[in-house]
């Protein structure tokens, strides 16, 4: 593992460690010309938080609560990232770099991508991102600990932006819920649960996540080789300047939170009332559909009830415990979006472990009815991981894992799938004790994109050679 050399001074901080902040604040930025662009990110370069601060801060917490048996009360900071899309690269780069060559990054979501997700072509509740004219050029990423902090490093920011003549375009803030619902998304589950481990970085990895190489993430280190989990693969081609970089999806997800728990309990009354799953009530229905429980404990652990105890519980597979019929449904959210020891198409040992990226998503909330995930993922191709398992898993009834014989359908992710642009109506299959399947029907989304963006966050070393010059 020595030869992974990890630059913890050139690497920005959220992508590896992750921020962890309760509070965070997304500023889409849109640039004017190439000088005031400079002169902005020039007075930025100094404030970018590296990952040798994120990942000495995320230790000293983690010793702290080890010592004292709770968070710390007084230990705070603010941290600040920032990535570029497709226009604010090609307008800040010096002549003679390159343009990346990740096809999704350069065509975004307003010029196409999004169509290719199967986001509903209607756009118009878009906050950012829909169209070239409300697409962001750069995104800064601003978490702190205290949300009174935060609102005086972004107005700080908000000075910065108007000073320098960029415009700003949207300001989207983030908190984690409250109360019981703390460290859960708005329907109720607890997230950010399941991460994969970075090989060279993870010190030491929590049982049950897998160890990856850190190319998957960033750009210009060892990647994972699909055939052994073990060997790397080269680093991805790339520019120089992109080394240390990573790609940064962002998309603004609106819950429908009650709309969900209604169909839920009238799907539940349905279903229960056949003999496959008799009175299953509209939790375990949804569990069923996420893969696990309210408090995180993992379907295929505790098929017959929640349990705390098992809240964090990552240490598992679907195959083992699980022949057909399935304990966690095929089609379940956890299940369609990292398949685990599940063979998927590829067939190597490790294919699976190459669509993973790092989750560093929290919720918003805007309103009473407009509440929701700001889904934000870092890897080091968009098309081959955040995309693909979208498009290829998420958003398809057979892929990446269906049933024996004839009905060889495992139906929609139930969270995030999409069906086609304009047929918005999809289904995932429960299969009972016989192992008859039984359609779970999802007549509209529950989940749906109100914004986003593709983007890349360099280096910053890249960040500070382009503001010099
Ligand atoms: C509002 C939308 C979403 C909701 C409510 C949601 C909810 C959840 C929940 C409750 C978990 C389990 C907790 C955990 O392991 O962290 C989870 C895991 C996960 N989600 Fe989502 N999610 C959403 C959007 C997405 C999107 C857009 C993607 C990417 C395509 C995604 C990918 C993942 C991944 C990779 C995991 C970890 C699975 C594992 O390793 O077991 N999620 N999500």
């Amino acid at each position: 593992m020595s030869d992974i050399s990890i630059d913890y001074q050139d690497i920005q901080g959220n992508s590896l460690a992750g921020f962890n902040k309760d509070h965070q604040t997304f500023l889409l930025v849109q640039f004017r010309d190439a000088p005031s662009a400079r002169t902005w990110l020039a007075t930025l370069v100094p404030r970018i938080s590296p990952l040798s601060e994120v990942q000495d801060f995320n230790n000293l917490r983690r010793s702290m609560i080890a010592r004292l048996g709770r968070a710390p009360r007084s230990l705070a900071v603010s941290w600040i990232n920032i990535a570029l899309s497709a226009r604010g690269v090609d307008l800040l780069k010096s002549d003679g770099d390159d343009p990346l060559d990740d096809n999704a990054f350069n065509v975004g979501l307003a010029g196409g991508r999004a169509d290719l997700l199967g986001d509903p072509p209607k756009r118009n509740e878009w906050k950012f991102g829909a169209t070239d004219k409300t697409s962001a050029d750069a995104l800064v990423i601003v978490a702190t600990d205290a949300a009174a902090h935060l609102r005086t490093v972004v107005r700080e920011l908000r000075d910065g932006i108007k000073a320098a003549n960029v415009k700003l375009l949207y300001t989207q803030k983030g908190h984690t819920l409250e109360g019981n619902l703390r460290g859960h998304e708005h329907f109720g589950f607890r997230d950010g649960i399941s991460q994969p481990a970075v090989r060279g970085f993870t010190q030491p990895p929590k049982p049950g996540e897998p160890m990856i190489w850190p190319g998957q993430f960033v750009l210009g280190l060892p990647r994972q080789d699909d055939a052994d989990p073990d060997q790397p693969l080269d680093p991805l081609p790339c520019p120089d300047w992109a080394k240390n970089g990573s790609y940064v999806v962002i998309r603004r997800l609106r819950q429908d939170v009650e709309g969900f728990w209604q169909h839920m309990k009238g799907e539940a009354a349905r279903i229960g009332a056949g003999p496959e799953f008799p009175n299953i009530d509209c939790t375990r229905l949804a569990s069923m559909l996420v893969g696990r429980w309210p408090s995180g404990a993992p379907f295929v652990l505790s098929p017959t009830s929640d349990n705390p105890e098992l809240a964090l519980a990552n240490d598992f597979r679907f195959g083992d415990a699980d022949a057909f019929p399935p304990v966690c449904p095929f089609a379940a959210h956890i299940r369609k979006v990292n398949p685990r020891s599940d063979p998927v198409e590829g067939g190597g040992p490790s294919s699976a472990l190459t669509r993973r990226f790092l989750r560093r998503g929290i919720p918003y909330t805007d309103g009473p009815t407009d509440r929701g995930l700001i889904f934000v993922s870092y890897q080091s191709s968009i098309e081959n991981q955040f995309e693909f398992v979208s498009r290829q898993w998420a958003s398809n009834d057979v892929l990446p894992v269906s049933p024996p014989g004839e009905e060889a359908i495992s139906g929609f992710d139930p969270i995030i799938g999409q069906n086609d642009e304009n047929h918005r109506e999809r289904s995932m299959m429960l299969f009972g004790h016989t192992g008859t399947a039984v359609d779970v029907i999802l007549p509209r989304d529950f989940v749906t994109p109100t914004g986003g963006g593709y983007f890349f966050a360099p280096s910053i070393s890249t960040l500070r050679r382009w503001t010099a010059e």
